[in-house]
């Protein structure tokens, strides 16, 4: 039987599991059936393409969004008018070394920031969580884009609020283009929003009315809040007609707390991808990769080259099969995530999204041997860190830490580099862990689970997803991971900044400590 056979009957059976008294979920499993034309953003409205060469305003606010193939659902987003055409949370594009002049007008019943994620900006213009404005108040976030190019986003950072609000719709990406990035689009004659596609991931659920829901029971709030069925760029079974040629996926993982374990398949048949890029952007040389983890999060840019497929050839983007707790679990032996039952568990089988090739010529394209240049950070005299993930009583902890604004864990001095060793216990679950203002070089994984130590592409236990430069780094249970980070800014005094999880529900329940850089 197909999975998608599989998917449907799962789809006529409502489950309900109850677990310490509480229901862990009761909506039946969605069944995919990939009819709804994928969105993809046109000239103006919801998620269109700006590339801001004038101050502009982005106003916090909540609107109605149409979902492809459902009815309108009240929706988050951020709002602007540029030249008389209305954008709702705009694609954000710019070069790099363009300035940024953008103001916050928080036009919800309740406090929020943006954060501008992956990106090197002084603390004040990070949107620290500290930062976080009350309704009717602005923020001014005025900096220079000094990131390499890459598929950077922006998001809510709202104090105790992130993961709800950033469910109901506070995120969006932000596209640096530089030299490499134009010399690749111009040798495999890519263009943004037919062929180079960004593609948001999120999971989510939906009352009965088809209005999006945030509800997480305290279990849900420990562990992460699951939807019930997967949104490509806010399109629940996305179908998307591709031409014989090559496209390339700019894949962000924004979901608060789900990890997918991608892959491609056309009628069964692992179909390889090549991995060019990372969360800050390319990699050296492209690599063939058959699947890659994606955490919240985390970035993974990849060609995939349909000129190989004939005309009516459908190929799947699947979530593969994992076990998130294994290597122990809270339960022991990932009996908490079964328990949880399909398709609401972390790791359960996927399908995504579905391209259907469309009949025509093919067009080959040379993808270039060399994409960019990473230069590895000099960690001959870099301080080491220990850093140990663990939890309490219902709650995820930071050396122990849990977060207090008034508390500095972690304090650097600005212009050095340092190597964190970062420790997930045994008992645990995936941790996709996330450092504000620089990006960072993974140097070695190792001790997690078989499936992940399977997935090692060199000596030092490095999956294809920590290659390049880094922002977010996933800690399966058991792990460790070291990491290198360069310090170097020119921002005159002390800059803070946070350190946390990215699944969203840990950090809301204060999974994050602040990191101070010293001048
Ligand atoms: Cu995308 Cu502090 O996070
Ligand atoms: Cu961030
Ligand atoms: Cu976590």
């Amino acid at each position: 039987m197909k999975r998608r056979q599989f998917l449907g009957l799962a789809a006529a059976l409502p489950v309900t599991t109850t677990f310490g008294g509480w229901t862990l979920f009761n909506h039946a499993v969605s069944a995919p059936r990939f009819d709804n034309p994928l969105f993809l953003p046109g000239a103006d409205g919801p998620f269109a393409v700006l590339a801001p060469d004038n101050p502009f305003t982005l106003v916090a606010e909540q609107g109605w969004l149409p979902v492809p193939g459902r009815e309108e659902t009240p929706f988050l987003w951020y709002r602007t008018q540029v030249n008389g055409t209305e954008y709702q949370n705009p694609i954000l594009l710019l070069r790099s070394g363009d300035e940024l002049d953008v103001t916050l007008d928080n036009q919800l019943d309740e406090g929020t920031i943006i954060h501008w994620h992956g990106l090197h900006v002084p603390g004040r213009v990070d949107g620290h969580p500290m930062q976080t404005v009350d309704p009717g108040q602005q923020y001014e976030y005025r900096f220079r884009v000094t990131n390499r190019g890459g598929t950077y986003w922006y998001h809510t950072h709202a104090h105790h609020r992130t993961a709800r609000q950033a469910h109901q719709g506070l995120a969006s990406f932000l596209l640096v283009s530089d030299d490499d990035n134009e010399a690749l689009n111009e040798a495999l004659g890519l263009e943004l929003g037919k062929t180079d596609l960004p593609l948001v991931l999120q999971d989510k659920r939906f009352d009965r009315l088809g209005h999006l829901v945030y509800r997480p029971n305290p279990m849900q709030g420990m562990m992460g809040y699951l939807g019930d069925e997967v949104l490509v760029n806010m399109t629940p079974a996305a179908t998307h007609e591709v031409e014989r040629r090559i496209h390339r996926l700019r894949l962000l993982n924004g979901s608060t707390a789900r990890v997918y374990r991608l892959a491609l398949r056309a009628g069964g048949e692992a179909i390889p991808f090549r991995v060019i890029g990372t969360d800050a952007g390319l990699l050296e040389s492209p690599r063939e990769a058959r699947e890659a983890f994606l955490a919240p999060g985390e970035r993974l840019e990849v060609l995939v080259d349909f000129a190989v497929l004939a005309g009516g050839d459908r190929v799947e983007l699947h979530s593969l099969e994992f076990d998130p707790m294994a290597g122990g679990g809270m339960m022991g032996g990932g009996g908490m995530g079964r328990m949880m039952g399909g398709g609401m568990h972390d790791g359960d089988p996927l399908v995504l999204l579905e391209f259907v090739v469309r009949a025509g010529e093919a067009t080959s394209a040379e993808v270039p041997g060399r994409l960019s240049r990473i230069e590895p950070i000099d960690v001959t005299n870099a301080a080491e860190r220990d850093i140990r993930l663990d939890m309490a009583p219902m709650q995820w902890r930071i050396n122990g830490e849990v977060y207090d604004p008034d508390r500095v864990p972690i304090e650097v001095d600005a212009n050095t580099t340092e190597v964190w060793s970062i420790r997930n216990a045994d008992h645990s679950m995936p941790h996709p862990m996330h450092i504000h203002g620089f990006s960072f070089q993974v140097l070695s994984r190792s001790g997690g689970p078989d499936f992940v130590r399977e997935q090692a592409v060199n000596e030092q236990g490095l999956t294809v997803a920590d290659l390049g430069w880094k922002d977010t780094v996933l800690l399966w249970p058991g792990e460790t991971v070291r990491i290198a980070i360069d310090f170097t800014h020119d921002y005159a005094g002390d800059q803070l900044y946070v350190f946390h999880c990215h699944n969203l529900e840990h950090e809301d329940n204060d999974m994050m400590v602040n990191v101070r850089v010293r001048a």
